[in-house]
């Protein structure tokens, strides 16, 4: 009896995580019982990867990826970064006095922050598929992936104002030349420096190795204003900058 039971348990032991962990299609409800539409149950999940509550997810689950397809070719997806942008440009005006010692700086990331990898992962069910490293250095290497405007336009107020402008990317540094083409060709010149991941940076979380880019930018004497960039992993963790402002990304994270 004893023995029934318990593998009774197990067994539903086994199936419950199962299925309050995913949206369940023949409910339609929440675990409170809140009646939902699959819209509703993926702009939830989109929501709170922003949000930082939902973390070091692997894919996109499948049944959010139409949606997450959708969302990031819709115009929401340009106004959400475009007011992103706005915002940088507001505190820019308003709470940065500048040192004006050439030492200004402000760091952005690269992948989905200057340039969009929304082509590649058109093409890989929008991020429902596990990365294939391979795969997006050789789409990478290729040097098509178009410029963010809003990006692009924050960038060149930025440089206008005299800031130090420092990429800095956990692309892998034989990539850098086709990082750099890519870049001038959709726009982007005038930066002070580039910095991308060489071997002993690979040993470290990507959170690791931008924090510690920064801590070598103000050894040598830099003020970092800002950062723009998509991950929280290129934000978080000391030293910081004095501000840091997130575009929207849902398709992939990055720890
Ligand atoms: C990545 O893609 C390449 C090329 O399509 C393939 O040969 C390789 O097996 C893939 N790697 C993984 C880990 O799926």
């Amino acid at each position: 009896m004893a023995k029934t039971l318990g593998c009774l348990l197990g067994f539903i032991c086994f199936l419950v995580p199962l299925t309050v962990a995913d949206w369940n299609i023949l409910n339609q409800k929440t675990q409170n019982g809140l009646k939902i539409s699959l819209k509703n149950y993926c702009e939830s999940w989109r929501m709170n990867v922003e949000l930082h509550n939902i973390r070091d997810f692997q894919i996109v689950p499948e049944e959010c990826t139409e949606y997450i397809g959708k969302y990031i070719r819709s115009t929401q997806y340009k106004v959400d970064s475009e007011r992103a942008v706005d915002e940088c440009i507001v505190y820019l005006g308003t709470s940065c006095s500048l040192k004006k010692d050439g030492k200004d700086g402000w760091i952005f990331d690269i992948d989905d922050t200057l340039l969009s990898a929304v082509p590649y992962y058109r093409i890989h069910s929008f991020g429902g598929e596990r990365l294939n490293v391979t795969t997006l250095e050789e789409w990478i290497s290729r040097g098509k992936a178009p410029a963010l405007e809003h990006s692009l336009r924050l960038f060149n107020e930025i440089k206008s104002r005299g800031i130090q402008i420092i990429l800095v990317s956990s692309r892998r540094e034989f990539l850098r030349s086709a990082t750099v083409h890519n870049l001038v060709n959709v726009g982007y010149h005038g930066w002070t420096s580039l910095v991308l991941r060489c071997p002993a940076d690979e040993l470290k979380s990507v959170g690791k190795y931008k924090a510690d880019v920064r801590k070598q930018l103000i050894n040598d004497g830099y003020h970092i204003w800002g950062i723009l960039g998509d991950q929280y992993s290129s934000i978080e963790g000391l030293p910081s900058s004095t501000r840091a402002f997130k575009l929207p990304n849902p398709l992939y994270y990055v720890a």
